[in-house]
């Protein structure tokens, strides 16, 4: 067998787990939490989740990872010493390719979007209308060729391919985003959507609904409990400080976010103050694929002067942020194929991605039944339970030697730093029973 890929540089592993982090979760998926659910009410909420639970349970996947240098199969079946752990890897896995099947799909419309703003600058009115008018043969042409982007990068390794990329990218990314906010913020009623943005509905704020969509959103968003970040922990050199590493790709995930709600609630009231519609019937502000693929598009459509560039710029962004955090779903299953199974890395993806692309099909064949279905069970369920199991399997099954052992690598000091004093018992008791009592309301 290859030796095992590793990170190269402390940045590399930064950008590419930021990368994994930072992705529809944050500029789609947040913003349109924050627009059903009580605007700063819902920030305020995620905040303290993310902190409180996403960040311990990211620092459970990164130091199983590292500390058993494997995929989430073998490493939880090391870890516990019996099949549990083998099952709880292999929900993992399953889980993560089920979360690609329709990301893939969203993905491939983000590249439809991209690709209709092109069409328009070149008078190709046809088709332009075709790239964005839902139908199958459109979904089944732009899925594969989002497999393909995916596949095409996690090829190359995780050096070469998924570092290489992440590195590129991100910067890219996060120069788009400023730019974009600092336009938007120029135009009329922009003011008004900061303050609706900042501006807290607190008579919901502890509204069990709320609160469990915000601990899905941080799970989500984290890319947790599903192999990912444990796979990328475990390509963290041994050198490094893996408590300060956690930090970074915490922090910046949950600021960009943050930085997203600042860029899409704003360019909802733009779009509002030039005639969009952007309240449904019920009176709440429209969310979700309506939010994407009609108000926003709808306000590109009122700013004429500008044409091209703002939108082509906007789903740019998309683009990177669906891609970088693909590769690293399609990396859990692809290390799992190269260690278990023998095959060369470039066997595995093409194997892996072909498959997870059939569960696409069936989706796009069978939109209206599994589509939102697939999401639910996947990021409100299994989510959330893997990280419950996890925190479990870290509090209770690791021996807390190997645990302390694994912080000190790459941080001598780390003995006396508070991380090194709380997290172990806090992952043991305050994680499992903080994840549990949620579920137990939203039921
Ligand atoms: N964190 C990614 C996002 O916000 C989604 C993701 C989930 C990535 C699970 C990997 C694993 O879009």
């Amino acid at each position: 067998m290859a030796a095992r890929g590793q990170f190269s540089t402390r940045i590399g592993f930064i950008l590419a787990a930021a990368g994994s982090a930072i992705g529809l979760g944050n500029v789609w998926g947040f913003p349109t939490n924050v627009a059903s659910n009580g605007g700063a009410a819902f920030v305020l909420v995620y905040l303290i989740l993310a902190f409180l639970l996403a960040y311990p349970v990211l620092m459970v996947e990164l130091l199983v990872g590292r500390h058993y240098q494997s995929n989430p199969v073998n490493a939880y079946r090391k870890l516990t010493g019996n099949i549990i752990g083998t099952i709880v890897g292999i929900i993992g896995l399953l889980t993560v390719s089920m979360i690609l099947s329709f990301y893939a799909i969203v993905g491939g419309w983000i590249v439809t979007w991209c690709l209709h703003y092109f069409a328009m600058a070149l008078g190709m009115t046809d088709a332009a209308n075709w790239l964005v008018a839902f139908g199958n043969t459109r979904n089944v042409i732009f899925t594969i060729i989002f497999f393909v982007l995916t596949a095409a990068i996690v090829r190359n390794g995780v050096s070469e391919g998924i570092e290489k990329w992440s590195t590129r990218l991100m910067p890219l990314f996060f120069l788009i985003i400023v730019l974009l906010i600092i336009y938007v913020a120029t135009l009329d009623g922009a003011g008004a959507g900061f303050r609706a943005y900042l501006t807290p509905d607190f008579s919901i704020i502890t509204d069990p609904e709320l609160i469990i969509n915000a601990m899905g959103q941080a799970f989500f968003s984290l890319s947790l409990a599903v192999g990912t970040m444990l796979v990328y922990g475990s390509y963290i050199s041994k050198k490094e400080n893996i408590v300060s590493l956690g930090i970074w790709v915490a922090v910046l995930d949950i600021s960009i976010a943050i930085v997203a709600g600042l860029l899409i609630i704003p360019a909802m009231y733009v779009a509002q103050a030039n005639g969009v519609q952007i309240y449904n019937e019920a009176g709440s502000l429209i969310s979700s694929d309506g939010l994407l693929f009609s108000v926003l598009p709808s306000l590109f459509e009122t700013m004429t002067s500008t044409a091209i560039i703002v939108p082509i710029a906007f789903f740019t962004l998309m683009i990177i942020a669906a891609v970088t955090s693909s590769i690293s779903m399609l990396e859990v299953p692809v290390s799992f194929a190269i260690e278990n199974h023998n095959l060369t890395r470039n066997k595995a993806t093409m194997l892996i991605a072909g498959s997870i692309l059939l569960i696409s099909l069936i989706i796009v064949f069978n939109f209206g039944s599994l589509f939102g279905l697939v999401i639910t069970a996947t990021t409100e369920w299994s989510q959330p339970l893997l990280g419950l199991v996890i925190s479990i399997f870290a509090g209770w099954l690791w021996h807390r030697n190997n645990i302390l052992e694994e912080i000190k690598q790459g941080n001598p000091d780390a003995a006396s730093g508070l991380f090194f004093k709380i997290w172990p018992w806090y992952i043991k008791f305050v994680c499992p029973a903080l994840i549990a009592l949620m579920f137990w309301r939203s039921l």
